[in-house]
């Protein structure tokens, strides 16, 4: 069998102009747009390409980008008061504190002063619980963006057997509570799971977060399964003879998993470009909740 390929991409640029598709609607009814405030603290060089990437993509899809950069010797105090701030700002329906922060600063403190209700990434601990007990709430973007691309792969995913590979508060954990209230059998694998060539080999629906090139191998994999790799690792490109330099790949042994899995996502292309689409999402859908107006449908 040779897989399906998720173009990830694709789907991430339909849901943000989707996205976009609404927000005229939400200003005609409110007198404003959409906002979203990103936060980066130091001087991180992944992180400032993700940070100029977040603020491109909210304005493209027409809604008001604002990003505060403080230098790395920024204290918690003035962050929190940043952060307070924000949450009494009206203009201000989404709050994003980019991580990592630097060392001196409690990232979990400072999560959680986010308004709940403008905790675009999910991350605060009453949205967790919210998630947890099956509320409505604001979920983790790069889980649900895989949650979408399964449902678009595979439609209903009631009684399908999960296997989602780590344990992290924002992958897998949630993860793993999506998939349960999608009615999948769900098991959390991580680095003491005990055979873990022989868990992957039960899912029809193998999430890998891990964090480890390459490391799921075709024999990890049932035959027809969906395969979502979240991972994404910079390692030394193998050209013989080339340049050398480094490439990006996932958790999973692409070029083996493809003959044998029924779909799966690429690493790049698959589930990274899922992650903004899906933040400009809970950006325009916190924005309606805190206007009082039902989110649009279809996102
Ligand atoms: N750093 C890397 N990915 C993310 C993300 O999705 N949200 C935040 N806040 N920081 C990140």
């Amino acid at each position: 069998m040779t897989a399906r390929v998720i173009d990830g991409k694709a789907f991430a640029l339909a849901l943000r102009d989707r996205v976009g598709a609404a927000v005229p609607a939400f200003q005609a009814a409110t007198g404003r747009v959409p906002g979203l405030t990103v936060v980066i603290v130091g001087e991180d060089a992944a992180s400032q390409v993700y940070v100029r990437a977040k603020g491109k993509a909210t304005e493209a899809a027409g809604m008001a980008s604002v990003t505060h950069r403080l230098p790395a010797d920024t204290t918690q105090a003035d962050l929190l008061a940043l952060v307070t701030a924000l949450n009494a700002d009206e203009a201000v329906d989404g709050i994003l504190v980019q991580l990592p922060l630097p060392r001196h600063i409690d990232e979990s403190a400072v999560i959680d002063a986010i308004d709940p209700d403008k905790d675009v990434d999910g991350f605060h601990v009453v949205n967790s619980g919210r998630l947890a007990a099956g509320l409505p709430g604001l979920v983790p973007c790069t889980p649900l963006g895989c949650l979408m691309l399964l449902e678009d792969v595979l439609g209903d995913l009631s009684g399908l057997d999960a296997v989602v590979i780590g344990r992290s508060n924002i992958v897998g954990k949630p993860m793993a509570q999506l998939l349960t209230a999608k009615s999948c059998t769900v098991t959390i694998a991580h680095s003491r799971t005990r055979d873990l060539p022989a868990v992957c080999r039960r899912a029809d629906i193998l999430v890998a977060a891990v964090g480890r090139a390459e490391m799921i191998k075709a024999d990890w994999v049932k035959p027809g399964a969906t395969v979502i790799d979240v991972g994404i690792n910079r390692i030394d490109a193998d050209d013989p003879g080339g340049a050398g330099g480094t490439k990006l790949v996932g958790d999973v042994d692409f070029a083996g998993v493809s003959a044998v899995a029924g779909a799966i996502t690429p690493v790049p292309g698959g589930v990274g470009p899922m992650t903004i689409a899906v933040l400009l999402r809970n950006t325009l859908v916190a924005a309606h909740l805190r206007a009082g107006l039902a989110p649009p449908a279809g996102l």
